[in-house]
């Protein structure tokens, strides 16, 4: 055990890529439990877009952090005092613990994590966050049907990689969104997309044309911006836009599509959701995807780094650089 909980917490609200100044790294004392409370020490914290998006002041699905709040993150730990009923030293739990060794819960959105299933780290991957957003966006709200054509952006991500390997599951046809040539060919070689485009070098809308000649019939969006526009123009009648985040966005002043109408002329929707309102729903995404996992239907992928609290600023930054294949997990030095 560290003899201090050392913290990262929100210094500035970052404009653009957030830098190492936007934070301040702190000691505190290892936090006791009271009663109904217990300690957990963080092993792995889950790298994440949507973290950029937290640090912002305004409306959004949850409220912003607060400057010299500790960055909020989720995690994976495990137990090491327990005054609560249902958890006891040793178990592994995840939640949103925060950038820091230790963390005091109550246990209020905390499950424990079964490593008979999978490795901890597939629980933050397939098994955790990404592999339900995927499943429940894809699913839900993209509704595909065996012979569809699936476009996903941010394809070779933690959420992208899930979204193409259950798109195939389903009987669709793939195409994947990525950065670099060496994604590009990792998706179709090693994920099983049946065809990828390098969004850095290609002319996008023209590879697409290529790619889905009858047009996108639900298209997967983790990126927005350019990528969204290029979609659009390829709609096929009756396409599913899956909104599930606009990562090309997060450090700018975010710009709609101009050529939204092309929603009216494909008579296609384009639907928002959060993730956390399926939370009663978890159950049954975890055994489908645990199932898939375990028939070898289903790959998880993590971009695991080594580090410590004081490495978060540089660990968020990986994922605005396109660095990670995978799911990005900070593993903790113990
Ligand atoms: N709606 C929800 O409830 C929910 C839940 C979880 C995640 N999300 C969203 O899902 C998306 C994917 O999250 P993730 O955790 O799986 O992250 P991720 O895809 O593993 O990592 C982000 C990836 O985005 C790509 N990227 C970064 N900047 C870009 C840019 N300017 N243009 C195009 N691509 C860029 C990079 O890949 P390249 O090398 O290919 O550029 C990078 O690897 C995010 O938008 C996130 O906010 C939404």
């Amino acid at each position: 055990m560290k003899p201090v909980n050392t913290q990262c917490r929100l210094a500035a609200r970052p404009t653009g890529l957030p830098k190492a100044t936007d934070f301040t790294i702190v000691d505190e004392p290892v936090p006791a439990a009271a009663d109904g409370e217990f300690v957990v020490e963080i092993d792995y914290l889950s790298i994440d877009p949507a973290m950029r998006t937290w640090m912002n002041a305004g409306r959004s699905y949850v409220p912003p952090v607060q400057i010299g709040e500790v960055m909020r993150a989720l995690g994976i730990g495990h137990v090491i005092a327990s005054r609560h009923r249902e958890f006891v030293v040793g178990d592994l739990v995840s939640g949103v613990f925060g950038v820091q060794n230790y963390a005091l819960s109550t246990g209020a959105g905390v499950a424990k994590i079964d490593i008979g299933l999978a490795p901890a780290t597939v629980h933050l991957g397939a098994l955790g966050i990404s592999g339900l957003t995927a499943y429940f966006g894809l699913l839900d709200i993209g509704r595909p049907e065996p012979g569809q054509t699936v476009l996903v952006s941010g394809a070779a991500g933690s959420v992208g990689s899930i979204v193409g390997q259950i798109a195939r599951i389903k009987g669709c046809r793939t195409i994947g969104i990525a950065g670099g040539e060496q994604k590009r060919r990792w998706l179709v070689e090693e994920v099983g997309f049946d065809a990828a485009i390098d969004y850095k070098t290609a002319d996008l809308r023209a590879e697409l044309k290529t790619h889905a000649p009858d047009g996108i019939d639900i298209f997967f969006d983790n990126v927005g911006g350019e990528t969204l526009e290029a979609a659009l123009n390829r709609l096929a009648r009756g396409a599913r836009i899956v909104l599930c985040g606009a990562v090309s966005q997060y450090n700018d002043a975010p710009h709609g599509p101009a050529n939204y109408m092309q929603l009216l002329v494909a008579r296609a929707s384009m639907t928002g959701f959060v993730i956390f309102d399926y939370v009663n729903r978890y159950p049954e995404g975890v055994a489908q995807l645990a199932g898939w996992l375990t028939e070898g239907q289903l790959r998880s992928h993590e971009h695991v780094e080594h580090g410590d609290v004081g490495d978060f600023p540089e660990a968020l930054l990986k994922l605005f650089n396109g660095e990670n294949t995978g799911k990005l997990i900070l593993a903790m030095r113990g």
